[in-house]
């Protein structure tokens, strides 16, 4: 099989995995006991929430464990909307995660204003319009980092400097980003940024969510004392071990791993554009996490070019996965000016750390052949 939807999700690291064996026979203590089997849980996932922290460029007590990625982001833009109950205006981007965009939406019904930031044609936000619709009313601003369609970066350090001078609160989602590009809460100086353990090869179920120090939020989850009262119940501590691995498995490796995936991208890239008439790159060329391919294929949809690759066993998306298996248009792919026939003609390529170059090789001897093929028996016209 050959997995091309890193995106969506990553393989579990076998360190990682390793780890989470070990920890499984040998800890079942709840990390709040006073006893030493429980003590010893709780030092391990300190010492988890160090690593974590730290390769966020974070200290330890910024960190807090949740339940994904979305639960994350619901924590954060809640929590700030709950914390500052005379703020009722929040702005996001038109091309956020659901995780951010459906929060989004049930702040609207609970009567909060929303302003969504609209995206140029390679999806990077109009820092104007941002600029413009901050109002003393404004209690938190949340774009992404890196997008999970498109691949593009932000520019979050001029988001925060817009942000500062009118005195609003930052939240990133970096589930895209962490992993792939530097992500570092000092240097992109935001109050609040969520990153998600199963697309960095940790287990799935187990995300964090940055809060520097001294920001004012409230809790999502109320019950007991865990995690510093901010998010309550037993800690998923099998879950927090296999993300700190993989999150140190990470950081030994390095730009390493970094330069392969660009490098297996890039010779993916150049391959479809030279061998498949009428493709063209969704997003941006240079400003973009470099392992996210979005190509679109006129004359075609993308769910037949999808299914012709699953029968050679070849993993890819026709956008997020979030929004697989619907009738819609993606919202990204609109929002970046693409007509409905091109934005479900689009396939998503996503490189990670397991894939080889005779992986690259099989789909650049399948994919033109497939999508030839189908455009012979295609009744839309590829010149419209
Ligand atoms: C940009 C982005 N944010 C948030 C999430 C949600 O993360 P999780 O799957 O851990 O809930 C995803 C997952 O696809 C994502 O791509």
């Amino acid at each position: 099989m050959i997995y091309l939807d890193n995106n969506a999700t990553t393989p579990l690291d076998p360190g990682a995995q390793e780890k989470m064996s070990h920890f499984l026979r040998e800890h079942f203590g709840n990390p709040s006991s006073l006893y030493p089997i429980g003590r010893a849980v709780k030092e391990i996932v300190t010492e988890t929430r160090e690593v974590i922290a730290k390769a966020i460029g974070a200290t330890r007590t910024e960190i807090i464990f949740t339940g994904s990625g979305t639960e994350a982001d619901n924590f954060a833009i809640r929590g700030v909307l709950d914390a500052f109950p005379e703020k009722d205006e929040f702005i996001t981007s038109e091309i956020e995660h659901p995780a951010v965009i459906e929060t989004a939406r049930y702040l609207e019904k609970k009567g909060i204003k929303v302003t969504y930031v609209p995206v140029d044609q390679y999806g990077t936000i109009d820092l104007g319009f941002l600029s413009n619709a901050i109002t003393p009313k404004t209690a938190l601003i949340s774009i992404m980092h890196a997008n999970n369609e498109i691949g593009t970066i932000q520019p979050i350090e001029s988001v925060v400097k817009i942000a500062r001078e009118k005195g609003v609160l930052v939240h990133t989602d970096a589930v895209q980003s962490f992993g792939k590009i530097d992500v570092d809460v000092k240097k992109l100086d935001v109050n609040l940024l969520s990153i998600s353990s199963h697309k960095i090869y940790g287990p799935k179920g187990i995300g964090a969510l940055y809060i520097r120090k001294g920001t004012n939020i409230k809790p999502l989850i109320y019950g007991g004392h865990q995690e510093r009262e901010m998010r309550a119940g037993t800690e998923n501590t099998i879950g927090i071990v296999g993300f700190g691995e993989a999150v140190r498995v990470l950081m030994e490796r390095g730009s390493k791993d970094k330069k392969r995936i660009e490098k297996l991208a890039e010779q993916l890239k150049k391959g479809i554009e030279e061998t498949i008439p009428k493709v063209k790159l969704n997003g941006h060329d240079k400003n973009r996490v470099k392992g996210t391919l979005s190509f679109c294929f006129p004359g075609l949809e993308a769910e037949a070019i999808l299914l012709a690759l699953a029968t050679k066993e070849i993993c890819v998306s026709t956008g997020s996965a979030c929004a697989e298996g619907t009738e819609d248009v993606s919202y990204v792919l609109s929002a970046i000016g693409l007509k409905p026939e091109i934005a479900r003609s689009t396939i998503r390529f996503s490189v990670g750390r397991f894939n080889t170059e005779e992986d690259i090789q099989i789909v650049l001897k399948e994919l033109p052949e497939i999508v030839k093929n189908l455009r012979e028996i295609s009744a839309l016209d590829i010149d419209e």
